[in-house]
């Protein structure tokens, strides 16, 4: 027999996904499961499955980004055809390896990180894919280095896409200098712009502490890009929720 509306309803409720806090946005573990076996893993190069797994090693694992959204990267940069590009926010690098591997021989990519000891995990990795020539890897906090790139006139407009996957505390002071440094109609991806879900539940719902702390600039950050004329955006509910931004001029 087909279950009532009312089941459905009830075992909706009670999924593990209905919980703030919870990364997958899809309905179920399974639909989501479904996307990484049929579309995702069997496509996925060899070198980033290898990085993928020695991450999953890691305590931190839950930061890297996950292999759906390595895709989609990896789609979009050879969609517009990115060439020059810059990260914020490595890790041990996935999304860095994907952007390394979706753009030209002779692409850049501009990488920071306040921390060196987890690019250094990935790097190996980075060095045997052949790809490693592309990139330049700063280590600090990337305020200071986007302050430094606007001083350069000919950094101006240069980019053509930028993640930004770091401090969340952050993102509208790097909105505000990378719509500087993106070329109009290059392409900004502000990473967990859906922020575990918690974007849309009750200020009192139960939450974790980093949940909670960050949600409150995620919010800000949302109604600002929404508000902001200088872009078009398109937010997706992949991995964490990635919005993208387009710069108008
Ligand atoms: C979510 S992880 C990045 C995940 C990465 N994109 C990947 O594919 O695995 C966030 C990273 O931002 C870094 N970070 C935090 N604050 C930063 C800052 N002010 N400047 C640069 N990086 C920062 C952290 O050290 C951490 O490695």
């Amino acid at each position: 027999m087909a279950p009532t509306n009312d089941v459905l309803v009830q075992q909706q409720k009670e999924s593990r996904h209905q919980e703030a806090g919870h990364k997958s946005l899809l309905q179920s573990d399974d639909l989501y499961q479904y996307i990484l076996e049929t579309s995702v893993y069997p496509r996925e190069p060899e070198i980033m499955k290898e990085l993928r797994e020695r991450t999953a090693e890691h305590p931190w694992n839950i930061m890297t980004t996950p292999a759906d959204e390595g895709q989609f990267l990896t789609m979009l940069l050879k969609l517009i055809n990115a060439k020059n590009t810059m990260e914020i926010g490595v890790f041990t690098g996935y999304s860095l390896l994907a952007t390394a591997l979706a753009i030209p021989h002779d692409g850049k990519i501009i990488a920071m990180d306040i921390n060196r000891e987890n690019y250094n995990i990935g790097l190996p990795m980075i060095e045997k894919a052949g790809v490693a020539h592309k990139i330049v890897f700063h280590e600090g906090p990337a305020l200071p280095v986007l302050d430094q790139m606007l001083e350069d006139k000919e950094k101006l407009g240069s980019l053509d896409f930028v993640f930004v996957d770091a401090d969340k505390d952050n993102y509208l002071n790097y909105h505000e200098k990378i719509i500087e440094l993106v070329k109009v109609g290059g392409v900004i991806g502000y990473d967990n712009t859906l922020w575990n879900g918690s974007v849309a539940v009750s200020d009192d719902a139960p939450m974790r502490k980093y949940v909670r702390y960050y949600r409150e600039f995620v919010l800000r950050l949302n109604k600002a890009l929404s508000a902001d004329p200088r872009i078009e955006i398109c937010q997706l509910p992949v991995g964490d929720g990635i919005t993208l931004c387009r710069r108008l001029f």
